[in-house]
């Protein structure tokens, strides 16, 4: 697959380098891509471009960008947008008019008819992207909501690739429960995992 990633941060990286790893072709999408060239070339076979020409005949895409950003980025970009798994992965924090809606809904309403959003990766910390199993051996969780199953599969297949274990939360409207858990993540972070963006959810069902 073409994976299109809109971002070079922490997060972008991670999952770029990932992907990459496992054999899709990551396009990295940037606001300043010629600055961002040298970080390009750290991920094998990645690319760089501005948003635009990054989202040309993409098969994924993911939004890796400040939460604060993405309802203007999708709205520019709604028609490239479109139709595409779109996995928004960003956190609104206390950036939402209320909890009764989800960023991931935001995004979906911005892009418009069409829209295959799947919020995930919401709760992963950047610094566990390269290491999906704790110490014991134990795979992360992967949290999933979305209303296009046909998408959320793609998304969980993306997941399993790297070595995480994918949780179909049920509707997009369930990401809003996903955004309020980040802030919890990093409470439970700084008290269990000495503040160092190791903590993971992990469900136990049997
Ligand atoms: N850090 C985590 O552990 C974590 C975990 C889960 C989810 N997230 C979410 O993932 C997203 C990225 O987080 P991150 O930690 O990777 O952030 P980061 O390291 O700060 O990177 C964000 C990237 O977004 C681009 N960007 C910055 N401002 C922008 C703007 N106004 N418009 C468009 N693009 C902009 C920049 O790329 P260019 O300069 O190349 O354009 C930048 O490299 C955030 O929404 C965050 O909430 C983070």
């Amino acid at each position: 697959m073409k994976i299109a990633i809109m971002g070079t941060g922490r997060m972008a990286r991670g999952l770029a380098k990932g992907w990459a790893r496992t054999g899709h072709t990551v396009h990295l999408g940037s606001r300043t891509p010629e600055a961002r060239e040298e970080t390009a070339q750290t991920i094998p076979t990645a690319a760089v471009s501005d948003h635009a020409a990054a989202l040309e005949g993409a098969d994924v895409v993911v939004i890796a960008i400040p939460y604060t950003a993405v309802e203007a980025f999708a709205r520019r970009h709604a028609g490239q947008l479109r139709g595409k798994v779109v996995i928004d992965i960003t956190n609104p924090f206390d950036n939402l008019p209320d909890n009764r809606v989800a960023g991931a809904e935001i995004t979906a309403t911005a892009i418009g008819a069409g829209a295959r959003v799947v919020a995930a990766f919401k709760d992963n910390f950047w610094a566990t992207l390269d290491q999906p199993a704790s110490a014991e051996g134990i795979a992360r969780d992967v949290h999933l909501a979305g209303d296009d199953e046909e998408a959320k599969q793609v998304v969980a297949g993306l997941a399993a690739e790297l070595d995480f274990q994918p949780l179909d939360c049920g509707p997009l409207r369930n990401a809003r429960i996903l955004d309020s858990m980040v802030p919890l993540m990093i409470e439970l972070d700084q008290r269990y995992a000495r503040g160092q963006s190791q903590a993971s959810w992990k469900l136990l069902a049997k």
